[in-house]
């Protein structure tokens, strides 16, 4: 049963062996549906869409004031702080990158990260430490402390929760640490904040970004919050109209004077996403509702449900960062538990495989690959990949055991279909399914893309 209602969340897909079957999307950490508050919100606005920042028309002033109050409210949902200030964005990504042109020294790094939180920093002029985890948290959490005391830092980026086993890092144990060393904390909040509620002012984070695409706000914003003065003063990281206050060109072609706004507008160039804002500030107003403790229930009784019904399956292994740590919570570290998202191994299966046969003969979506996080996948030992469930607000215990079920038989050799790798890319060699999905639609894709099966 949702915890709210979501867009989509009855779609019938075709199934091999000619019937069809409710879509049970376990793929929400990659994207997520709609929240149908969003759609619905997104409905209410389109109306009032017209050029923002831009206009005096009536329409503009509903609309730039339609933005800024968005930015308002993504901003609360973070808890940013009184003199924090909110980018919009169009996803983590961009937020990294932009946040790189601004950081005045060098950042740490654990190797556990998504690509996203670790190829823009080597952009920073001052340059980029990684270091590995290590296969306990309170190692890891030491590892950086060790790092922290021998070079100057002036950030520190991790991830709230690892998009590739749903581990959760202790992110006020970071901040206590890396401001002791008088380093800033960047969190990564792409999975975190899509299955918990955080709070810049009370962690004392410095920066946290995230995507509306995973947070059920799919409309292209995304955010990053905190502090305002390297954001004032930084590279700006979208030229053009909006970002400036006063641009002069002599009679050649050098552009004499520039004059740009601080942040947000100096980031912001070009025309925003009023739309992408919208969407983000209701999913915001929205989750915002839901009780924390409803939500932690919810994702942790599902994800239980799924460790305990894999991890009982011949030759199915669940992948972990980091072995449990029941010491931490008497030896005073923060216990950090671990979002919806679980990734595993089947014995002698591709998961590209196994993600094919959940497709095709049990209507689920699971991802499969090397999740952007190479660097990771290659300490695990993990080369040839893995597959991902994620569990979010949509996901039921009928979906779990779907999942557990379709393993089940895929281990046991229940398999209808012929599976062959085309172009690095497992598929039926011969799918008789019909094509169903919106008007116009002429094929399904053939490739996972750059970020799937291959990568
Ligand atoms: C932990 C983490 N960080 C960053 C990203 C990048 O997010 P986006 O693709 O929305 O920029 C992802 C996406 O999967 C992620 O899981």
């Amino acid at each position: 049963m949702s915890l709210l209602p979501l867009v989509g969340s009855n779609t019938q897909v075709p199934l091999l062996d000619g019937t069809t079957r409710t879509y049970a999307n376990l793929d929400v950490a990659a994207s997520a549906p709609a929240l149908q508050s969003v759609a619905d919100r997104v409905a209410e606005v389109l109306p009032w869409y017209a050029s923002v920042h831009r206009g005096a028309g009536y329409l503009s002033q509903v609309s730039t004031a339609l933005y800024e109050q968005s930015r308002e409210q993504i901003g609360d949902y973070v808890g940013a702080r009184e003199d924090d200030v909110t980018v919009i964005t169009r996803n983590t990504t961009d937020s990294v990158n932009l946040l790189a042109g601004c950081v005045p020294g060098r950042v740490l790094v654990l190797d556990i990260e998504h690509h996203a939180n670790l190829l823009p920093w080597h952009r920073v002029a001052a340059g980029v430490s990684v270091v590995a985890g290590r296969d306990t948290l309170a190692g890891t959490i030491a590892a950086l402390a060790d790092e922290l005391a021998r070079e100057t830092y002036a950030l520190v980026a991790i991830t709230g929760a690892s998009n590739v086993t749903g581990e959760a890092v202790p992110v006020g144990e970071v901040v206590t640490l890396a401001h002791a060393h008088g380093a800033r904390v960047f969190v990564d909040g792409a999975q975190l904040l899509a299955h918990r509620h955080f709070s810049l002012a009370e962690s004392d984070a410095d920066y946290v970004a995230f995507s509306g695409h995973k947070l059920y706000a799919p409309y292209g914003a995304g955010a990053l919050v905190g502090r305002r003065d390297w954001l004032d003063v930084g590279t700006p990281y979208l030229a053009g109209g909006g970002a400036v206050d006063d641009a002069s060109h002599d009679s050649g072609i050098e552009l004499v004077e520039t004059s740009w706004q601080p942040a947000p507008a100096r980031h912001e160039g070009g025309s925003p996403n009023v739309i992408g804002a919208a969407a983000l500030a209701a999913a915001c107003t929205t989750l915002g509702g839901l009780a924390a403790a409803e939500l932690d229930r919810h994702e942790a009784s599902l994800r239980e449900r799924l460790v305990t019904g894999l991890t009982a399956l011949a030759g199915v292994e669940v992948v972990r960062l980091w072995a449990p740590e029941a010491e931490r919570k008497t030896t005073g570290g923060e216990p950090a538990e671990p979002v919806g998202v679980v990734t595993f191994t089947v014995a002698g299966i591709e998961p590209g495989r196994v993600a094919a046969y959940l497709s095709a003969e049990h209507g689920l979506g699971v991802r499969d690959g090397r999740f952007c996080a190479q660097p990771l996948l290659k300490r695990l030992g993990l080369t040839g990949g893995a597959v991902r469930a994620s569990i979010g607000i949509g996901t039921s215990v009928a979906d779990v055991d779907r999942l557990v079920a379709g393993v089940r038989s895929l281990v046991e050799g229940d398999v209808r279909g012929e599976y062959v790798l085309v172009d690095g890319v497992w598929t039926l060699a011969e799918d008789p399914r019909p094509l169903v999905g919106p008007a116009g639609l002429t094929r399904l894709a053939d490739t996972a893309g750059s970020c799937g099966a291959s990568v």
